[in-house]
C-alpha cells in the first residue's frame, strides 16, 4: 500500500458513487433553472471574518469546525464551511442590489468542516445552494420549500420537511428570556454544554441530541407562541401556501438550525432512514445589512450533494456503449469507424488492448458494452463494420457512410 493516503474526511468521488453524485447535481441544477436562478462561482477561500460575522461566533461551525489558517501576510483566512456567507459577500461587493429589485443566485462546490466523519458526513463535501435576495414575501419561502420538495419527490425519498419560525429582532429577545428562565429550572437535567448555552445561546439547547436534554426541553416554551404579529402572519401565510401547493410538512417548534443568521422561517428535510438533514435552509433578513450592504431580506437553502446521493438507488441509465474491437492490422480503419460512430452521437470505446477476439470480447463485457463493433481486414476491404449485440450474440453488417 502506498504511504500516500487522502486526509480523513476527504474522499475521492469515483465510479458508481460519482455517477450518483452527478445525477443529483444535474437534478438540482435542472430544478433551479426551471425557477430561473442564475449561477455564480464563489471563491473557496474567504477572510475568516466573513464566516465569523455571518454564521456566528458562538456556533459549532465557527468555534470548532473551521479550516482556518494564516496566509503569508499573516491574514486570517478560512476554507468556506458553507455558501451563504460568500454569496452575501459577493452580493454586496458586486452591488447586485443596484441592478434588480430582487436577485436569485445559485452556486455549487466543495465546502469544508472539521467534523467527525461518519456515513454521509465528510470534512470536504459538496453543496448546491440557492439564495433569493430582496424579498420579504412568504411566497418566496414557499417557492424555496417547493423546490426542495420537488427535488426530494424525484428521488422518491422518504423524507419529511420540518419547518419552524424563529422570529425576528422584535420577538426573539423576549422568547430567549423566557427560554433561559425555563432552562434554569431544568438545569439539573442538562449536559455541560447546554448549561453553558442556557444564557448565551439558549435556542441551541433545543436541538441538543443528548437524551436527558431532549427530555428536559419537551415542556420548554415555544418560539411560535412568542411570534410578533408580522412574524406570525408571515409564518401562517407560508403554511397556507405549502398547503395550496400540496407540500407535506411537519411543524417542529424545536427546529433552530446551527447557524446564527436565521430569522423567521427555518426548515430542514430530514431523511427518516438515515436520520440526517439532507437539505436545509431558511430566511436571513438582517445578514446583508450586518455585512455592510443595504437592508435586504433574503431566504435560501443548500443541498448536501453527497447526502442526497445516498438516496439514489435505481440503476442510472447511460447511453449504450459501443466497444470497437479491431482485429488484425487495421488500426487506421478502426480510428475512422470510431470517428464515424461518434459523429452519429454514439458512445464509443476504441479498444486499446492488443489481443485476440475472444479476450477483446471479454473486455467489452467487463466494460458493460451493449454492442461490440468488430473491424478486421474483411470489414476494411468492404468499407463496413460488424455490429454484435453482446446480449443476444446477433450480428449485423453495417456499411460505413460514404462520407467516410
Ligand atoms: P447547513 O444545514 O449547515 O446549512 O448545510 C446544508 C446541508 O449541507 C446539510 O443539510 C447537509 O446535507 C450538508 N452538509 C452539512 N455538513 C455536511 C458534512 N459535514 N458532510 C456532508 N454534508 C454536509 C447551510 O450550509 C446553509 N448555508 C444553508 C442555507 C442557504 N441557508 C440559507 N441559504
Amino acid at each position: 500500500m502506498s504511504e500516500f493516503q487522502s486526509l480523513r474526511g476527504f474522499h475521492d468521488l469515483l465510479g458508481e458513487e460519482f455517477k450518483r453524485f452527478k445525477y443529483v447535481s444535474e437534478l438540482v441544477r435542472g430544478k433551479l433553472k426551471l425557477y430561473n436562478f442564475e449561477e455564480i462561482v464563489l471563491p473557496v477561500v474567504e477572510y475568516l471574518e466573513v464566516f465569523r460575522r455571518s454564521i456566528g461566533e458562538a456556533t459549532d461551525i465557527v468555534q470548532k469546525e473551521m479550516f482556518a489558517f494564516q496566509d503569508r501576510k499573516g491574514r486570517w483566512l478560512a476554507l468556506r464551511p458553507e455558501g451563504t456567507a460568500g454569496a452575501v459577500r459577493a452580493y454586496i461587493q458586486n452591488r447586485l442590489y443596484a441592478l434588480k429589485p430582487y436577485t436569485k443566485l445559485f452556486y455549487e462546490g466543495p465546502m469544508f468542516r472539521y467534523e467527525r466523519p461518519q456515513a454521509g458526513r465528510y470534512r470536504q463535501f459538496h453543496q448546491i445552494g440557492a439564495e433569493v435576495f430582496g424579498s420579504i414575501d412568504p411566497l418566496v419561502d414557499a417557492e424555496i420549500i417547493q423546490i426542495v420538495y420537488e427535488i426530494l419527490s424525484e428521488l422518491n425519498a422518504k423524507v419529511i420537511i420540518e419547518i419552524n419560525s424563529i422570529g425576528c429582532k422584535v420577538c426573539r429577545p423576549p422568547y430567549k428570556e423566557a427560554l433561559s428562565t425555563y432552562l434554569r429550572t431544568v438545569a439539573g437535567h442538562l449536559c455541560e454544554v447546554c448549561i453553558d448555552r442556557s444564557d448565551r445561546n439558549p435556542l441551541r439547547v433545543l436541538d441538543c441530541k443528548v437524551p436527558t436534554c431532549k427530555e428536559a426541553v419537551k415542556e420548554a416554551p415555544k418560539m411560535v407562541d412568542f411570534l410578533c404579529n408580522e412574524c406570525r402572519e408571515h409564518y401562517s401565510k407560508l403554511k397556507e401556501y405549502l398547503t395550496l401547493l400540496s407540500i407535506p410538512y411537519r411543524e417542529n417548534p424545536h427546529l433552530v438550525r446551527g447557524l446564527d443568521y436565521y430569522t423567521k422561517t427555518v426548515f430542514e428535510a430530514v431523511s427518516e432512514e438515515l436520520d440526517v438533514a439532507l437539505i436545509a435552509g431558511g430566511r436571513y433578513d438582517y445578514l446583508v445589512e450586518e455585512m455592510g450592504g443595504p437592508p435586504t431580506p433574503a431566504v435560501g437553502f443548500a443541498v448536501g450533494v453527497e447526502r442526497l446521493s445516498l438516496l439514489v438507488r435505481e440503476g442510472l441509465t447511460e447511453d449504450p456503449l459501443y466497444m470497437l474491437i479491431p482485429f488484425g492490422d487495421v488500426m487506421d480503419y478502426a480510428l475512422l469507424v470510431a470517428k464515424a460512430l461518434r459523429s452519429e452521437g454514439k458512445r464509443v470505446e476504441l479498444s486499446y488492448k492488443r489481443a485476440g477476439l475472444k479476450k477483446q470480447l471479454e473486455l467489452a463485457n467487463r466494460l458493460g458494452a451493449k454492442y461490440a463493433v468488430l473491424v478486421g481486414e474483411e470489414e476494411r476491404a468492404g468499407n463496413f463494420y460488424t455490429l454484435k449485440d453482446m446480449e443476444t450474440g446477433h450480428q449485423l453488417k453495417i456499411e460505413l457512410s460514404p462520407a467516410m
